[in-house]
């Protein structure tokens, strides 16, 4: 289907191509995903994940060291801190049973995620065996889920009146995406699993190492915990009553207006992130400044060269004012951990909320050292 549909992303179809509406799948990917990853799907799907995180980090388990009120010296933070900030990712966009039917799937989302590089070599299976068994788990891991869903949630009912969660979707968008899979007559139960294991690895396989960078660049630096600290308290609504088992409440409006917490956000993206952004013109040849991209021919855009190796001409200097103020002006093809242009990704809203809730939540259960 990707592969013959030319059509384009927009909802006018490329004039010329013939692709029925209901298979226009690069169109109908990219208007869903711009639909529930923005406005009040954003903003309900962003309180789940602060509320799941934060309920989940309550509950006091007294196997974990890190519940034992005491200081612990932990070798590796990184997989406790990774392991509840992707349960809480994943059981807010796809609910709940996702993982329930499936306890490895953290183990084997990592696996799947880092045998991509390999995988997108096409290497055939005898070539890349464990690659291609890690995604063949996940594909059964999502199938699995799936047809649990479907046998206890009507998929159609995804109109304006459907509930915008339910537990065994999880978001709305879900339903939507298993609707629109099933009316293009071409999927199959594997092309729908392929569809959604592609969104797993889109929601957590970049938002949760960067999740963990923003905390690290907080709290390595003591003079911009003592700043970040007072700012990130403000999103509190509730604080955690540890005796009455009461989980704190947040509202993270006050941190996502923070110029400081933004400024660090746009840092720690410019920084950390390294993605291959690519395009091909696919209808005619394209000229950038002297080039000429031939029509058919693939380009890629390395964001971390990006990133690191442009200088912006700004020169403000009679602008600085004390008053702090968040801005990408002028950073127009410099600032790109999110790509670019009409594919700009849309989802960038809920991994900002991401890795400033979840170091939010983070802040007003632990001291970290
Ligand atoms: C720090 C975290 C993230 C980064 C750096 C990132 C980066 C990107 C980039 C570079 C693209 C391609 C854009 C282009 O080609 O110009 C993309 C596409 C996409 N991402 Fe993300 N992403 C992140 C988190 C997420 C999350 C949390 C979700 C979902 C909840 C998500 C869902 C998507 C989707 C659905 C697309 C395809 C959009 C389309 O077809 O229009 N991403 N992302």
């Amino acid at each position: 289907m990707y592969f013959g549909d030319n059509s384009g992303i927009e909802a006018k179809a490329v004039p010329g191509t013939s692709i029925p509406g209901h298979q226009r799948i690069w169109h109908n990917q990219h208007a869903d995903s711009v639909r529930y990853l923005t406005g009040d799907a954003l903003r309900g799907l962003a309180a789940r994940f602060t509320s799941i995180l934060s309920d989940a980090i309550a509950k006091v388990d007294p196997s974990d060291p890190v519940d034992s009120g005491e200081w612990v010296t932990i070798e590796d933070f990184y997989p406790w801190w990774r392991s509840r900030v992707i349960a809480a990712a994943t059981t807010a966009m796809f609910g709940p049973h996702l993982l329930r039917l499936n306890p490895n799937l953290e183990e084997d989302f990592w696996r799947f995620a880092d045998s991509i590089p390999t995988l997108v070599k096409r290497y055939p299976a005898w070539m890349a065996p464990r690659a291609h068994a890690a995604r063949a788990t996940m594909l059964a891991s999502v199938k699995k889920w799936h047809a649990y869903a479907r046998e206890n949630s009507d998929y159609t009912f995804c109109g304006d009146k459907a509930p915008k969660w339910d537990e065994y979707w999880g978001s709305l968008w879900l339903k939507v995406r298993q609707r629109w899979g099933q009316d293009t007559g071409i999927m199959n139960d594997d092309g729908l699993a392929s569809e959604d294991l592609a969104l797993t690895i889109a929601a957590s396989a970049n938002a949760v190492p960067m999740a963990f960078w923003y905390l690290i660049e907080i709290y390595c630096d003591p003079a911009l915990l003592s700043r970040v600290l007072p700012k990130l308290e403000t999103a509190v609504t509730t604080p955690a009553s540890p005796n009455k088992g009461q989980p704190a409440t947040f509202d993270l409006s006050p941190v996502l207006a923070s110029p400081l917490a933004q400024s660090i956000y746009a840092e720690v993206l410019r920084m950390r992130i390294s993605l291959l952004l690519n395009r091909c013109p696919d209808h005619k040849d394209h000229q950038i400044g002297p080039w000429t991209l031939k029509k058919g021919a693939y380009m890629t855009l390395p964001t971390a060269h990006i990133g690191y190796h442009n200088k912006t001409t700004l020169s403000e200097k009679k602008d600085m004012t004390p008053k702090m103020r968040f801005s990408t002006e002028h950073l127009e093809g410099i600032w790109v951990p999110y790509g670019g242009g009409a594919l700009m990704y849309p989802g960038r809203h809920f991994a900002k909320q991401e890795m400033m809730g979840s170091v939010t939540v983070f802040a007003h259960y632990y001291d970290w050292r």
